[in-house]
């Protein structure tokens, strides 16, 4: 009788365990898998720049803390399909990064990247991530997205292609979405 039980027991907790296995499983299951490249555009100097500094800390900042830490920048940075700046133009990313480092420079990036060519026109997706400009290759994380690429998760790999003496600075995407 307890054995029976205890086998009662046993089996209702690998059918609870196989059913969250399941779940897992398919939680990639039906999923479509888009890779898109394209260049990003932070245009910071002259007269036409796509990202603006809105605020800075109220108070100076004292000891060996990053003189940029608290900055906020809102960004409408073009997308292109090539390097170049006069490059086709595929959509941008609109949103906003702050400086987020105090004892090493970091970025935190939220925004949405939108298509406005292609076949992704209407469609976006988004990232919140933090964005450790200083290394030449990171990963941005991408938490969600719209249109064709609704219920996206997936990751965005980077490469700093230039940074000119003003500050500008051209980004290589390879981005993976996991979507609907
Ligand atoms: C910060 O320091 C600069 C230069 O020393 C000074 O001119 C400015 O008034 C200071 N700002 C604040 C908010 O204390
Ligand atoms: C993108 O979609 C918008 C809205 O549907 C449309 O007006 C526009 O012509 C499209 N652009 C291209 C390049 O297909
Ligand atoms: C993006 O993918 C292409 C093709 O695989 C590769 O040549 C390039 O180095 C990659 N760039 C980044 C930033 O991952």
């Amino acid at each position: 009788m307890m054995a029976a039980r205890r086998g009662l027991l046993l089996f209702a907790s690998l059918v609870a365990l196989s059913a969250t296995q399941c779940l897992r499983a398919d939680a990639f299951e039906g999923r479509k898998v888009t890779n898109l490249h394209f260049f990003f555009h932070d245009i910071v100097a002259g007269q036409d720049p796509s990202a603006v500094l809105v605020a800075t800390p109220k108070k100076n900042l004292s000891g060996d803390v990053q003189q940029t830490f608290g900055w906020v920048v809102v960004i409408d940075d073009p997308l292109t399909e090539g390097p170049e700046r006069d490059s086709n133009v595929l959509g941008a990313a609109q949103g906003f990064y702050m400086l987020t480092g105090r004892k090493t420079p970091m970025l935190t990036l939220g925004a949405d990247y939108g298509f406005t060519a292609g076949p992704y026109n209407g469609s976006s997706f988004s990232v919140f991530s933090r964005n450790p400009a200083g290394e030449t290759e990171r990963e941005l994380a991408v938490v969600g997205g719209r249109g064709a690429f609704r219920m996206a998760q997936g990751f965005a790999n980077l490469r700093t292609v230039s940074i000119s003496n003003g500050g500008d600075a051209v980004v290589e995407y390879n981005v993976t979405l996991f979507h609907y």
